[in-house]
């Protein structure tokens, strides 16, 4: 059987020239390549600078503690997300407050967001989930400092600037199966050198002059290196995801089956393709028979983790939402397989 995983990494032999050249160079930690790795990342996505780091939760760790969120502080977060974010603010000791989402854009619902600050409120985390921005601006606007989660959107954009330049601080994640990856890894991006100062202080602990704690989070030269490569390849990532999206766009057409929305002013890079669906267990199966990853874009709800009730969006979006594989190396006949399976199981629109 041909399987089709959720997710995979795209990668040739440019990735593993790169991490070759490292390797003979004999300096395999952190180094010239991780420099050149933060500069062409933060040129991305208009920072002035970014610090690596040893992965998306890290990032947000580091981006929580220097803004010097800590115990009896509130984080808030959403609840349709996956549980790095509710790490990340357990690490400062600080609460997390759960929000819940737009039933639309499955990101972030600002009125929601709104009802739940409290004056002991510290951040908010804002994920562009699924690739899409979130209403990021009106979340600012509430007066709370933001941290955007760009785990899962780097290269798109609202009203016409990055994710990732809207916040205090950005953070992004190049795990295996993001938009593009070194392994593990992430990175933390701002227009603020004192924050990004802090966060290149806190991710390494040798050499300081005092018992602080830091932490050991850093990137190695050797994923630097495989990200240089991924980085010069999104367009043609993006472009390539965009092609995708277009075609299940048009096969969700014919069944009538509403498409992953995108609100004006923005560019979405289309990282995972959700639709709703009632046959969501039907359609696992048949997956699972095919050899076919679809699967639920969020493992598990974080109220449901924390046993909290009041999330009905998220609940739904839960039950419903569907997440059909999509990246850059499935081929066209991968795509017509993915599909195939859905033909039997969706009903066909009304003419
Ligand atoms: C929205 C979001 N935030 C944060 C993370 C955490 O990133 P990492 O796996 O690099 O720690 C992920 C990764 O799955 C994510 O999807």
């Amino acid at each position: 059987m041909h399987i089709i995983p959720h997710s995979r990494p795209t990668l040739d032999e440019e990735e593993v020239r790169a991490v070759a050249a490292v390797v003979r160079s004999g300096r395999i930690s952190q180094g010239d390549e991780v420099r050149r790795f933060e500069t062409e990342l933060a040129g991305q996505v208009d920072a002035t600078d970014a610090v690596a780091v040893s992965s998306g939760t890290a990032g947000l760790h580091l981006a929580l503690a220097a803004l010097k969120v800590g115990a009896g502080d509130e984080v808030v977060i959403p609840s349709f997300v996956c549980s790095a974010l509710l790490n990340a603010v357990r690490c400062v000791r600080a609460t997390p407050v759960l929000a819940d989402i737009d039933p639309e854009t499955f990101n972030l619902d600002v009125g929601d967001v709104r009802r739940r600050l409290t004056p002991r409120t510290r951040a908010v985390i804002v994920p562009h989930l699924f690739g899409l921005p979130a209403d990021v601006r009106e979340i600012a606007a509430l007066g709370v400092p933001v941290i955007e989660d760009c785990a899962q959107s780097l290269g798109s954009r609202l009203s016409g600037a990055p994710a990732g330049s809207f916040g205090v601080l950005s953070v992004f994640s190049f795990y295996a199966t993001k938009v593009i990856c070194t392994g593990e890894g992430g990175m933390v991006v701002s227009r603020d050198a004192g924050l990004l100062a802090r966060i290149r202080d806190l991710r390494d602990y040798d050499e300081k002059s005092d018992d602080r704690p830091r932490y050991n989070y850093k990137l190695t030269d050797l994923q630097a290196a495989m990200g240089i490569v991924q980085l010069r390849k999104l367009p043609i990532f993006i472009a390539r995801r965009r092609d995708i999206a277009a075609r299940y766009d048009a096969f969700m057409n014919e069944y009538g089956i509403p498409t992953p929305a995108c609100p004006p002013n923005r560019e979405a890079v289309p990282y995972r393709y959700v639709v709703r669906t009632e046959r969501m267990e039907e359609i696992l199966a048949a997956g699972r028979e095919a050899g076919i990853g679809y699967r639920r874009p969020v493992f598990k709800p974080l109220h449901r983790y924390l046993g909290l009730s009041g999330y009905p969006q998220t609940d739904s979006a839960f039950a419903s939402a569907l997440s059909i594989p999509i990246y850059p190396s499935l081929s066209d006949a991968d795509i017509e397989a993915i599909l195939d399976p859905l033909r039997s199981i969706l009903p066909k629109k009304l003419r």
